[in-house]
């Protein structure tokens, strides 16, 4: 399985460069050049394609051949970045390849997810100084979000809850909206999200489905799943 990575270089993106070396997948990784070292560990395991993740020209040339995409959507900066990287891999990746995207809870595909206030004053607020600050626009990985939405191609968007480093605790359970009890801890290991994007990419049940997903471990996990 050839396996593109679409911003290899952040923490999530370098978890899944793990996860599929050790499925003995081969990896192309793109990231913006400056942040290529990043990826130095990994030495002449992975392919790296220098490049901005909403630059389709980039894109083209790390996806071409891949059974499957993983891509990391961030509202980083206010210039459609997440937009611009969604659109790319769409237009650019095999019709046939399996394309997974991360996000986090605040994305609601169908607008049934029910979120504690507490969650929602956090999202108002980190939106509204980001957006003043010109740090980061959630709308922009919303926007992103949509058109993956409305894609014909064979998707699934991850939507992680609050993450934190540590080691594993195995495949997170996710749930299709949040607000359903197993969803209820909000906690999940930044390398176990990372698990789950690389083994959505064989999974076909999650083809068109947006899971939102919580640790194994955590407690409402293990009293709610079954
Ligand atoms: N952090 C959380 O608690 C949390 C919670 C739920 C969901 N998520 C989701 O998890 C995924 C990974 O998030 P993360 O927080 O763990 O971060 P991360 O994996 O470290 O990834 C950050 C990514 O953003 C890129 N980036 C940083 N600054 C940028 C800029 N100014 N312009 C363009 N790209 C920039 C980085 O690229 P470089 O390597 O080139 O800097 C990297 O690819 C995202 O989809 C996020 O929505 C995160």
């Amino acid at each position: 399985m050839r396996v593109a990575i679409v911003g290899a270089s952040g923490k999530l993106g370098r978890y899944m460069v793990g996860h599929c070396l050790d499925r003995g997948y081969e990896v192309v990784g793109l990231c913006r050049g400056e942040s290529a070292g990043k990826l130095a560990s990994f030495g002449d395991r992975i392919t790296v394609v220098p490049g901005r993740t909403d630059d389709p020209q980039a894109v083209a040339r790390a996806v071409r051949g891949c059974d499957g995409v993983l891509t990391v959507l961030v509202p980083w900066g206010v210039r459609g970045y997440a937009t611009g990287t969604a659109r790319a891999v769409l237009d650019h990746a095999p019709p046939a390849a399996r394309l997974v995207f991360s996000c986090g809870w605040h994305i609601s595909r169908d607008g049934r997810d029910r979120y504690p206030w507490t969650f929602r004053a956090q999202l108002a607020v980190f939106g509204l100084v980001a957006r003043l600050l010109r740090i980061a626009d959630l709308r922009d990985q919303e926007e992103a979000c949509r058109r993956v939405f409305a894609s014909d191609a064979r998707w699934s968007v991850v939507r992680g809850s609050d993450l934190e480093e540590g080691a594993s605790d195995g495949l997170p359970v996710w749930s299709r909206h949040v607000g359903d009890p197993v969803l209820a801890s909000n906690r999940t290991k930044r390398i176990d999200f990372a698990l789950f994007m690389v083994s959505a990419l064989t999974d076909d049940s999650l083809v068109h489905e947006a899971p939102a997903i919580v640790g194994r471990r955590t407690p409402s996990a293990l009293e709610h799943a079954h």
